[in-house]
């Protein structure tokens, strides 16, 4: 009997191609770039199986493609919003993520975004390589402190509460908001308090997004919101790009509403409001909040034991739609 077929929409971390090809017929994208639609609707033709990646929309049309004989799309991230689950069920195909592996390495990545945009450090580190460096100057690239001061959290899942436990050491008051107030942030982060997200962007000095993309959280930070918060604040975005209005974003840091913006994601992946670029005060990442090699790594072990379990007739570890 020949082996199960699987398509692979982007080359993955060796570990997991390799534990793939252990027990299929394996087939990956050969090209180092995003599929087109086209070719996405073309090879998913005909699989058993579909490890796809956040920059690949899995609508009705993909899934209608990949046909009856397609048991899962095993998505390699733990964000789903470029998948219709719905449709998917309606199609009897399985659908999986990458939870709870990549926590620690996206909340140490939201901190990472925190430093160098509150002290300037990759405005710093262009201005030494460019030679401007004339000397000590005691008005150089003047940030803003960062211990003492109050975190607010959006979003309190995982990654959300993992960003806020690491504040710790910076004796942070912490404000978090969501739909309802959560024990287990509030017993990970003591001290920290449930607040309304008015209240939350008026007081924190840091706000940090950790929500999911979902129509309710589309431009959930927008003019409104920039109005709201403090002039030295900074947002923190590692979540994904349309839950910040981009262009109300420029404005804001044009009108010295809001004082800095650390990105991992940007509103029209991989293009961005270009003035963005023209702030010091603003750092922009290529989303690689879960880019760490062991991360990345157990991220494609897990979709891949998502795809063996499903071809076995057995319900993969983290199905979205059992
Ligand atoms: C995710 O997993 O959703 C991240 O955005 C990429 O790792």
């Amino acid at each position: 009997m020949p082996k199960p077929n699987v398509y692979v929409t982007r080359m993955l971390p060796k570990p997991a191609i390799d534990l793939l090809k252990e027990h299929f017929h394996v087939e990956i994208n050969p090209k180092n770039r995003v599929l087109t639609r086209d070719e996405l609707l073309k090879n998913v033709q005909g699989r058993d199986a579909v490890v796809s990646l956040l920059t690949d929309i899995i609508d009705e049309e993909v899934l209608t493609a990949a046909g009856q004989k397609c048991k899962i799309f095993a998505n390699y991230a733990v964000g789903y919003n470029n998948i219709d689950v719905a449709a998917a069920t309606e199609s009897g195909i399985l659908v999986s993520n990458t939870p709870g592996v990549l926590t620690d390495t996206t909340a140490d990545l939201a901190w990472a975004l925190l430093f160098a945009t509150a002290r300037q450090v990759v405005a710093a580190d262009k201005f030494m390589r460019l030679g401007q460096y004339l000397g000590w100057d005691p008005l150089l690239f003047l940030g803003q402190d960062i211990t003492g001061k109050t975190l607010g959290i959006l979003g309190s899942g995982r990654i959300g509460t993992a960003t806020a436990k690491k504040s710790i050491g910076f004796d942070m008051k912490v404000l978090y908001h969501d739909i309802k107030p959560n024990p287990d942030f509030e017993m990970a982060v003591p001290g920290s308090q449930f607040v309304n997200k008015e209240t939350l962007l008026k007081q924190s000095d840091f706000v940090s997004i950790h929500v999911p993309l979902l129509e309710a959280t589309k431009h959930l930070i927008s003019d409104r919101e920039f109005k709201l918060m403090k002039k030295t604040a900074i947002l923190i975005n590692t979540a994904r790009g349309p839950i910040v209005d981009e262009k109300a974003l420029v404005r804001a840091l044009k009108d010295g509403e809001i004082w800095g913006a650390g990105l991992d994601v940007t509103e029209y992946e991989p293009d961005f409001e270009s003035e963005l670029a023209e702030f010091d005060n603003v750092v922009i990442l290529p989303h690689i909040a879960s880019a760490s090699i062991e991360t990345r790594t157990m991220m494609g072990l897990m979709a891949a034991r998502n795809v063996i379990a499903a071809l076995n007739d057995e319900l993969p570890p983290n199905c979205l739609n059992p």
